[in-house]
């Protein structure tokens, strides 16, 4: 999850002041980072520090990502016209230090590195509202005010998403996530209608790959099983729907990720630790459990208490 190295004192000792796009921009720098949680921890696989805002800011949108707000656009879309605005992904060319962090990393680690990318509705949310927000006001307007706009828009987002997962895959990435942070703000009728058929694109264009494909958003307990339909291996669930409930949900064939609540890790150890085995239990009733949180890190986390719990996952505290 986002920010699981923002709570370590070694992050913010390398990390430097700015936009994040910068140290995203240094592959030896981002590597490092990279690497510091799997060291510290002990976790099972890596994920890549870079941001779902990356190739909509590198084809020059004019997005930043501004500290302590999140991403942050200029010119934010507003009509048609700003489609033009938008041109394809050419990793190699637009990316470059993406694809070298990937290679450094995939060269160092002994597990497997998650690459990412932003799904079309989260990265639409931030360059129609231009900055982020609580309502999806703006968003929704034009999704449901100018279908037609909206749908290209989407579509477009996807091709960035695609072709910046498969050049991830191509430097060394051993599994992708397709973050769909905010979906959970629409109803399922919503998310079928103008969602789903662009995630599903990305989801559809990895399948060749042979690479893990996982979905998440937050609040996405009604939307579960469209998330699923999108195409991906395994889907994840924030702590408000349990592991078992939320197997029942995506179906028989996926696996499911989360789910412990990113606040409770702030709660004394015997609760995080009850916590932690009560995810675990529930979720062995699904066919397959990637343990995680639930979303991210708050950033004023023990991170002795993560390692804890990344022992209990690994069965060290009986
Ligand atoms: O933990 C990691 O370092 C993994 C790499 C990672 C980042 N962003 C780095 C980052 C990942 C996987 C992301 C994805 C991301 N970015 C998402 C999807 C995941 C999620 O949490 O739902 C979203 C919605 C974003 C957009 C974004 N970027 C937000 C909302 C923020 C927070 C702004 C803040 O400071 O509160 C960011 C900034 C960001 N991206 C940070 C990190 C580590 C924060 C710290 C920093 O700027 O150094």
């Amino acid at each position: 999850m986002r920010q699981a190295g923002r709570s370590l004192p070694e992050y913010r000792a390398v990390r430097g002041e700015g936009s994040i796009l910068d140290a995203i921009g240094k592959p030896e720098l981002a590597a490092e980072i990279t690497l510091q949680p799997v060291r510290r921890y002990g976790v099972d696989a890596a994920i890549l520090y870079s941001d779902i805002v990356v190739p909509v800011a590198a084809i020059g949108f004019g997005v930043d990502v501004a500290p302590g707000v999140g991403p942050v656009v200029a010119e934010p879309f507003h009509s048609k016209d700003d489609l033009r605005r938008l041109r394809p992904l050419e990793p190699a060319i637009d990316t470059p230090y993406v694809l070298e962090t990937v290679r450094i990393v995939a060269g160092e680690l002994d597990v497997p590195l998650i690459g990412f990318a932003g799904a079309p509705f989260t990265v639409a949310s931030y360059l129609v509202e231009g900055r982020p927000s609580r309502t999806y006001a703006k968003t929704k307007a034009l999704m449901k005010g100018d279908p037609s706009t909206w749908h290209a828009l989407v579509d477009t987002l996807a091709e960035l998403a695609l072709a910046s997962l498969r050049s991830q895959i191509e430097a060394g990435a051993s599994a992708v996530q397709l973050f769909d942070s905010w979906a959970g703000a629409l109803s399922p009728a919503d998310y079928e209608r103008y969602v789903l058929p662009a995630s599903r694109r990305i989801f559809e264009g990895l399948a060749d790959t042979g690479v893990p494909r996982l979905h998440f958003g937050v609040g996405t307990g009604e939307l579960l099983g469209l998330m699923a339909a999108a195409g991906a291996d395994v889907v994840g669930v924030d702590w408000r729907v349990p592991l078992d409930v939320a197997a029942q949900r995506v179906g028989p064939d996926k696996a499911v990720q989360g789910n412990l609540d990113p606040a409770v890790c702030l709660a004394p150890w015997d609760v995080v630790e009850a916590e932690t085995r009560a995810v675990l239990r529930a979720g062995a009733a699904a066919p397959g459990h990637v343990f995680n949180l639930g979303h991210g890190v708050f950033p004023e986390t023990d991170p002795d208490v993560l390692k804890r719990v990344v022992e209990v996952v690994h069965g060290e505290h009986g």
